[in-house]
């Protein structure tokens, strides 16, 4: 990325360094071509100036009329000026600035010396008799001074022409700078860009779609690590922390697992306990207390009376410790498997139940039991929570999973948190690698349904 990023710099720094030569290249062109310019005007201006003294001068000599006099005073007054002007024209090239000052002082002495300047009128008088020799005497003194405008205006033109070709080459390096400068920053834009998505929008891209698979529960989420520098490093750290998520989260599995397995099972000691402990005693001491009744003579109807009711509270009292038990572990459940089970809770709902159970074979006892405590949870809401007129309890097992769910017609409007049952169960159920969800809307029943792996994760 550094190398890149020096490249263009560097490209575009060149082609604008280029681009700024050669316009300033270009700006003193065209001043030197405006100075050129303006030195040519000049010297029309000076040679015009010059033949209209040759003019005059011949004229007068050819006429002797005093408008040429007239003439030539006024363009001898003008002409040094004009020279002057000329020679600052030329100043920056110095063969045209001593061609100019040769103008202007052959010029000068042009004019001084002209029989019309020293004012000897007289010798045009006869300006037929003289008409020949003075004109071969102007042509011989104006000849250098031709020479001298005819090589101060080749010259300029050479020097303009050479400019020219040297401005055609400046623009013309000008526009390959620009094309180059174009071509190889696009390309070298174009590389950039393909870069940097390769290397780090894609790579970004596909850590963020992980992370949000991660996010919504999926532990295995991890992004391939084939990323540079930075992006390589976070790659890195994404599929770490995820790795640690994942660990965590087993073992978090695997102590709830652990914690619910040894409640379970102590539940099913006491269970055990009170029905071979204390539940054998009351039974026994029931037929005692029956036996013991049926010796009692008639003549003692009162005792005979308390016996007998005493005997009725014990059966009442079995009964309570049966329910009781029955709510730690059910027996029933052990022996008979989660059809049997199922169909004692529908026995002892309140509220009349439906039964669809579909499960033809036993399930590892942690499925049962969980499946068991859902639906006595369910029921235990029902009667005391939802005013149903009837429940519908549904049961499938098929060899991966098995699903529960306890819908009745109530009131609606269950909610985890508000107590402890539904919470606890969804615990149960996770910790089953299962899933619990609930559906409670308003006046429109409540339907509590598990999906229980069977085999485990
Ligand atoms: N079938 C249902 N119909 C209507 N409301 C229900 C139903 N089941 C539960 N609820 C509402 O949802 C709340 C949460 O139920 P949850 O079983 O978690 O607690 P609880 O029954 O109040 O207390 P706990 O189960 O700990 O004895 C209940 O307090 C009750 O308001
Ligand atoms: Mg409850």
């Amino acid at each position: 990325m550094i190398v890149v990023s020096t490249l263009l710099m560097l490209l575009i720094g060149s082609a604008f360094a280029v681009l700024f030569r050669s316009v300033a290249d270009l700006r003193a062109t065209q001043r030197l071509a405006q100075q050129s310019q303006g030195l040519l005007m000049a010297v029309n201006q000076v040679q015009r100036q010059f033949f209209n003294l040759e003019t005059d001068a011949r004229g007068y000599a050819l006429t002797g009329q005093p408008q040429y006099n007239t003439r030539w005073q006024v363009a001898q007054a003008a002409f040094p000026k004009e020279a002057v002007a000329l020679t600052r024209l030329a100043g920056s090239n110095a063969e045209q600035r001593s061609t100019a000052e040769r103008i202007q002082q052959t010029g000068m002495a042009y004019i001084k010396e002209h029989p019309i300047s020293s004012g000897s009128a007289a010798k045009y008088d006869s300006p037929t008799k003289q008409r020949t020799t003075t004109s071969e005497r102007d042509d011989w003194r104006a000849e250098p001074i031709r020479d001298a405008f005819h090589r101060i205006m080749a010259t300029e033109q050479s020097l303009a022409t050479a400019r020219e070709e040297r401005a055609e080459a400046t623009a013309n390096r000008a526009i390959a700078a620009t094309v180059g400068g174009l071509t190889g920053s696009v390309l070298l834009i174009t590389a950039f860009a393909g870069y940097i998505l390769r290397a780090i929008v894609h790579p970004v891209r596909q850590t963020a779609a992980m992370a949000d698979r991660l996010a919504n529960g999926d532990l295995k989420a991890r992004t391939p690590e084939t990323g540079a520098g930075e992006v390589g490093v976070l790659e890195r750290s994404f599929n770490r922390m995820a790795d640690s998520l994942q660990e965590s989260h087993a073992e978090l599995s695997t102590s709830r697992s652990r914690i619910l397995a040894a409640a379970d099972q102590a539940r099913r000691r006491i269970e055990h306990d009170l029905h071979d402990g204390a539940q054998q005693q009351l039974v026994a001491l029931v037929l005692e207390l029956k036996t013991a009744q049926s010796v009692i003579p008639t003549a003692q109807p009162e005792l005979k009376a308390k016996m007998s009711r005493a005997a009725e509270r014990l059966v009442g009292v079995l009964d309570d410790l049966r329910e009781l038990s029955h709510g730690i572990h059910p027996a029933v459940l052990s022996k008979g498997g989660l059809p049997p089970a199922l169909r004692a809770l529908a026995r002892r709902s309140p509220v009349p139940v439906e039964l669809d159970v579909q499960v033809p074979q036993r399930l590892p006892e942690r499925i049962e039991v969980a499946a068991y405590y859902v639906a006595s949870e369910a029921l235990a809401n029902t009667a005391k929570h939802a005013q149903a007129s009837y429940a519908r309890v549904s049961a499938r097992a098929d060899d991966d999973v098995l699903y529960l769910s306890v819908h009745d017609d109530g009131v609606g409007g269950a909610a985890l948190g508000r107590g402890s049952g539904l919470v606890g169960l969804t615990d149960r159920i996770r910790a089953l690698g299962g899933t619990l969800t609930l559906r409670s809307p308003e006046r429109q029943g409540t339907t509590v349904q598990a999906c229980l792996p069977l085999t485990e994760a």
